[in-house]
């Protein structure tokens, strides 16, 4: 069992994650890139899309990003889908081979990366 100090320090980084990923008007310079991994994206290769990230930001060394995934969004026919926060832009139909290019054009360059389908979750956000 954790002290009651130890809880509290959890509690406090994981809303400090969870708010990146529900007030998209934090303050943050931390990213997360939120890849689906409920059945259908899976079964369309979202495990590869989310090692292509993970190989990708250790390669370079990239600091303030986080692969993390997450359950079904509901929109499995557009899957696999793949959203970046806090910005908020959601990318539809990637495929393992866009992983460099989305890292390379929204991470790096920080512009959308409008190769792959995508769609702003809010248009006025980035
Ligand atoms: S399985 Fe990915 S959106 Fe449903």
């Amino acid at each position: 069992m954790k002290s009651l100090d130890e809880i509290k320090k959890i509690r406090e980084e994981k809303r400090k994650e969870l708010d990146l990923r529900v007030n998209l008007e934090a303050n943050t310079v931390e990213k997360h890139i939120l890849v689906c991994r409920g059945t259908g994206c899976t079964s369309s290769k979202s495990e590869d899309i989310i090692k292509n990230f993970r190989k990708l930001i250790e390669e370079k060394q990239i600091q303030n990003v986080r692969v993390i995934q997450t359950g079904c969004f509901g929109l499995c026919a557009k899957g696999p889908i793949v959203i970046i926060r806090p910005e908020d832009v959601f990318y539809s139909m990637v495929k393992p081979e866009d992983c460099e290019e989305i890292i390379n054009t929204h991470i790096i360059e920080r512009k959308t990366c409008r190769k792959i389908t995508l769609q702003r979750c809010r248009p006025e956000a980035w």
